[in-house]
């Protein structure tokens, strides 16, 4: 049985998209598992007048997929909204009083969360009010749930962090990454940690390089506005791909708490190089996507609201190096891109090729272990085996695990995962402020030198696997991609 979680959750930006597709659907999932029971209450609350009866109707519909009608219908009894501007005190006080009331009705004591799916410029405003206009609750807890982007670059985020520890302390914010609750990301560590064989072999000795790769078939669609000022850098390579580089290179933690395990990754990021703009341009390639043969895809800069001119990159590979005796000579290549050939989140690990000469000039071949993160879930190692022959060759087998259809079902949704931590005080998956900050510090070198335009904006062609010059990124090295569509 579920222990029950006594909880207040307030959604800043409750009628917007991202509540509506992932947020109340995650919570009802919550409550479904019994996670959430009686003793809970969500507050809703945007600048959109709306009645609580309203508001409910949305939630309803945001849930409706669901058969269970009934159950539905009892969830969003606990919902009730409040309208509010979120840059003015007044605005806070009706929704204090909505929470007080909501709090009383379902008799949760204290234990409140505030859920920021807000634009970011209102983070640190409303983490303010909500000290300054009394929304705090004076037992339990107090936590801040901030959606992505963390600012712009180190400064903007110091400044935000600034703002925020005003009002909160480190261990109350949890700040998204949703990329941290994959399921398979978070099969990392056991990978890792849990098998004395990896565990022994994971470090220079026996790793060649480190490969990270977050493709996406998808253009910019409607979102070129925020896009365009970001790029493939900022919105998926200083969050998501450095979280789970972080995975992938930290030491082992103390133990398995967030505390021990955030500790272990900062210092790794602290050891990772942060490069001067000419090392940006060895070590980085930024290109942008030009048209495809498929219908409709068309350049980048002739997509809807991007500036014709615009140099903004929407593919990105860095090949990282950390400065640890673990790692030393390693590459760690991390690319990410939109309009390429396959969607796949997936990190390969490629351990060095062994010496044996097997006779006839015969050597093993370089053995990978392949985390595919989605859309497929699957574990893979490579390993040299016989091939099936008269004569002695050798060739590499895979072995493969994939969950079965009743455990891929059962896996949570990331924002379910995350809802459900930060309930429980569980930090773990969460981006803490050091590794933001370091994310951002080595991020800033690269955009910085791409603000100066010191660096060549690659074209390619949509639908391929991006630009050549990621490739030669890797042969210089004597490098390949594992993964090349
Ligand atoms: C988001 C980015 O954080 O992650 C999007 O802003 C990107 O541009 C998305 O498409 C990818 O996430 P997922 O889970 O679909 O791989």
């Amino acid at each position: 049985m579920v222990a029950e979680q006594q909880t207040l959750v307030t959604f800043f930006g409750a009628t917007g998209d991202l509540a509506k597709r992932l947020l109340y659907p995650s919570v009802f999932n919550l409550y479904k598992k019994g996670f959430l029971q009686e003793h809970f209450a969500i507050v809703g609350t945007a600048r959109q007048e709306i009645s609580t009866a309203e508001y409910r109707d949305m939630v309803y519909t945001a849930i409706e997929g669901d058969q269970d009608k009934e159950r539905a219908a009892a969830f969003i009894e606990h919902f009730s909204y409040c309208a509010s501007d979120v840059t003015e005190a007044a605005g806070y006080h009706a929704l204090r009083e909505a929470i007080e009331a909501a709090s009383a009705k379902f008799g949760v004591q204290g234990n409140r969360i505030f859920y920021m799916s807000v634009a970011p410029r209102f983070f640190g405003t409303i983490a303010q009010y909500l000290k300054s206009e009394g929304l705090l609750a004076d037992q339990g807890y107090n936590r801040i749930m901030i959606e992505k982007p963390f600012g712009t670059s180190y400064d903007t985020a110091a400044a935000l962090q600034n703002e925020l520890e005003n009002a909160f302390d480190e261990n109350q914010l949890y700040r998204i990454d949703h990329f941290l609750g994959k399921e398979m990301v978070l099969n990392i560590a056991p990978i890792r940690f849990g098998n004395p064989l990896l565990k022994a072999a994971w470090n220079k000795d026996y790793i060649k390089n480190v490969q990270v790769t977050l493709a996406e078939t998808l253009g910019v669609e409607e979102r070129a506005g925020y896009y365009d000022t970001a790029g493939a850098l900022l919105d998926m390579f200083q969050n998501h791909a450095m979280q789970i580089v972080g995975w992938l290179a930290m030491e082992e933690p103390s133990s398995f708490t967030d505390t021990a395990i955030r500790e272990a990754k900062n210092a790794a990021f602290n050891a990772l190089q942060v490069y001067t703009p000419e090392e940006v341009a060895r070590y980085f390639v930024r290109g942008q996507y030009g048209p495809g043969k498929e219908a409709g895809h068309v350049a980048y800069t002739e997509e809807p609201d991007v500036p014709a001119d615009s140099k903004t990159n929407t593919y990105i590979a860095g090949e990282l190096h950390f400065d640890t005796p673990r790692w030393a000579g390693v590459p760690f290549y991390v690319r990410s891109g939109k309009r390429l050939e396959k969607k796949t989140t997936r990190i390969d690990v490629v351990f060095k090729a062994g010496s044996f000469d097997f006779g006839n000039g015969q050597k093993s071949a370089e053995t990978v272990l392949t985390i595919e993160v989605s859309p497929e879930e699957k574990v893979t190692l490579s390993l040299n085996a016989k091939a099936v022959a008269d004569d002695f060759e050798t060739r590499t087998i895979d072995l493969g695990w994939t969950p079965s259809a009743s455990e891929k079902a059962a896996i949570p949704a990331p924002y379910e995962r995350m809802l459900h931590d930060a309930m429980d005080g569980d930090g773990s998956n969460f981006a803490d402020w050091n590794g933001v900050a370091t994310a951002w510090k080595v991020t800033d070198a690269v955009s910085q030198t791409y603000a100066a335009d010191q660096a060549p904006l690659e074209i390619y062609e949509s639908d391929t696997m991006g630009p050549k010059a990621a490739d030669d990124l890797l042969a210089k090295n004597g490098d390949t991609w594992v993964f090349r569509g």
